[in-house]
């Protein structure tokens, strides 16, 4: 597939779905022109990449997150660990057919869990594109813009589910995107997630144990009809993982020169909380 295809592949992919997007400066609609850019009546105009994403930010931004990072959570991701998450994410957002997955990365839960979907259309959205880029590259199937999800160039009540994945997030921009009947899954740590790790690297400190009660509460304020589901499970890790996890996560990137980390199994702990506007 040469890169001119790519884009145009793209192009045709965002013109089907068009009515999912809005101007993220002056929010009126947008169409397509001549398979190279969204444009808005106002003349606001994106490119679509030759990889074949577009570009919707209106500010400069910088990310702590490289392109060596997301082709470390790919391969974590790769190796099944997340697996029973999606899982769960899929079945909640079943009947969805419009999905956006908000501080996406490198797009694999999103693309994974559309797979489970009949006839959806996947949306991913972060500010760093070196994890757009890599999500473009591996999963062409679905839509995928370098954006601000906190300004988002979507329109309003334009999605049928939101995803927000171990990610930052906006929710009175969610509640503006969801659907009257869509729902919001937000998955956050449990205190056990990866205590195999915080405890090599944190041992003897308070950062050894972590508490998400502060973000659960502001989320049962914020959205109506809130479950709370915890996923928690332990699984081999295999060696060759290691420097991934480590390089994946904030908790990796403080870690001494000296200290050596040895894993043999991985602890997953999360909260997945689902909510309505
Ligand atoms: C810990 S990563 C999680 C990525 C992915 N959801 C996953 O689980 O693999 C957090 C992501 O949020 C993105 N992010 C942070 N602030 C953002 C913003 N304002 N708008 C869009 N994405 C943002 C980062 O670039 C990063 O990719
Ligand atoms: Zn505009």
């Amino acid at each position: 597939m040469g890169a001119l295809s790519k884009r145009a592949i793209a192009a045709a992919l965002m013109e089907q779905s068009i009515t999912l997007f809005a101007c993220p400066v002056c929010q009126q609609s947008m169409h397509v022109y001549e398979q190279g850019r969204l444009v808005c009546p106002a003349n606001h105009s994106f490119d679509i990449a030759k990889q074949g994403y577009v570009n919707m930010l209106t500010h400069s931004a910088a990310s702590k997150y490289s392109k060596s990072l997301f082709e470390s959570r790919k391969a974590v991701i790769d190796s099944g660990i997340y697996d029973a998450v999606e899982e769960k994410i899929s079945k909640l957002i079943a009947s969805a057919k419009t999905v956006l997955d908000t501080g996406c990365g490198e797009g694999s839960h999103l693309a994974r869990i559309m797979t489970d979907i009949d006839n959806g259309i996947g949306v991913g959205i972060d500010i760093a594109k070196e994890g757009i880029l890599a999500a473009t590259r591996h999963y062409p199937q679905q839509i995928w813009c370098v954006g601000d999800l906190a300004k988002s160039p979507f329109a309003q009540e334009s999605f049928d589910a939101i995803l927000n994945i171990l990610s930052p997030a906006n929710y009175e921009e969610f509640k503006r995107l969801l659907a009257p009947d869509g729902c919001l899954v937000k998955v956050v740590p449990q205190s056990g997630y990866l205590q195999e790790l915080r405890a090599q690297l944190y041992a003897d400190s308070s950062k050894e144990t972590y508490s998400n009660e502060q973000i659960v509460a502001r989320f049962k304020d914020s959205f109506s009809e809130v479950i709370v589901e915890r996923v928690t499970y332990t699984l081999p890790l295999a060696e060759e993982l290691v420097p991934a996890l480590l390089e994946m996560t904030p908790m990796g990137w403080h870690k001494k020169e000296e200290t050596a980390i040895v894993l043999n199994e991985i602890t997953i702990d999360v909260d997945l909380l689902v909510g309505k506007v």
